[in-house]
């Protein structure tokens, strides 16, 4: 095989791979499980930040912080949840939360 050939197949390759890759990325953000917190955290009063609105009944978290499909950026919900299961002992794999 002659080498341009060669170099020729490598490049169409490493284009494609690249390609794949970003689509995966734009495809959104990776999904949460069902009852992420829920099969955690059973009492949401706990966990409710002190200084928080008024909920009345506590409702599960993200029947209120529901990201926008549009958004891909974090919000300050995200940045604090993430922020609060990587201290320490309380790290959590990314799929206690995703399923990716
Ligand atoms: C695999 C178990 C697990 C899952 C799933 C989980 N958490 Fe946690 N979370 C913990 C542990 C462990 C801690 C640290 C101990 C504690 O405060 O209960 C914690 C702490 C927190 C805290 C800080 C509480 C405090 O006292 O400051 C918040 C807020 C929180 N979790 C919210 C959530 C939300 C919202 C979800 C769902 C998106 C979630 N957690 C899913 C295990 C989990
Ligand atoms: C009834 C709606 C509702 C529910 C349920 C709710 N929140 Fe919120 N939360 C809000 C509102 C409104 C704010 C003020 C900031 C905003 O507009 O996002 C807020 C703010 C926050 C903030 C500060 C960061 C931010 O987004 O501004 C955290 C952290 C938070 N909530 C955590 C929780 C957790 C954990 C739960 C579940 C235990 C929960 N919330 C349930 C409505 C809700
Ligand atoms: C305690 C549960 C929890 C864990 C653990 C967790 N996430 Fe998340 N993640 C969330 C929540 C809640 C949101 C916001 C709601 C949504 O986007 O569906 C989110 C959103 C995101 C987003 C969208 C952008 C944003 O921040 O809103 C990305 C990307 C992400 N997580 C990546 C990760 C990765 C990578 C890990 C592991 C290092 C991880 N998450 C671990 C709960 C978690």
């Amino acid at each position: 095989m002659h080498v341009r050939q060669k170099n020729g197949i490598y490049t169409c390759a490493t284009m494609l791979t690249c390609v794949l890759m970003s689509t995966v990325v734009l495809a959104g953000e990776p999904p949460l499980k069902e009852n992420a917190c829920s099969a955690c955290h059973k009492d949401y009063i706990k966990i409710m930040p002190q200084k928080h609105p008024e909920v009345g009944s506590v409702k599960a978290c993200l029947s209120c912080h529901t990201p926008d499909p549009a958004d891909h950026e974090p919000t300050n919900f995200s940045v604090e949840i993430h922020k609060v299961h990587k201290a320490g002992k309380n790290e959590l794999k990314c799929a206690a939360c995703h399923s990716f």
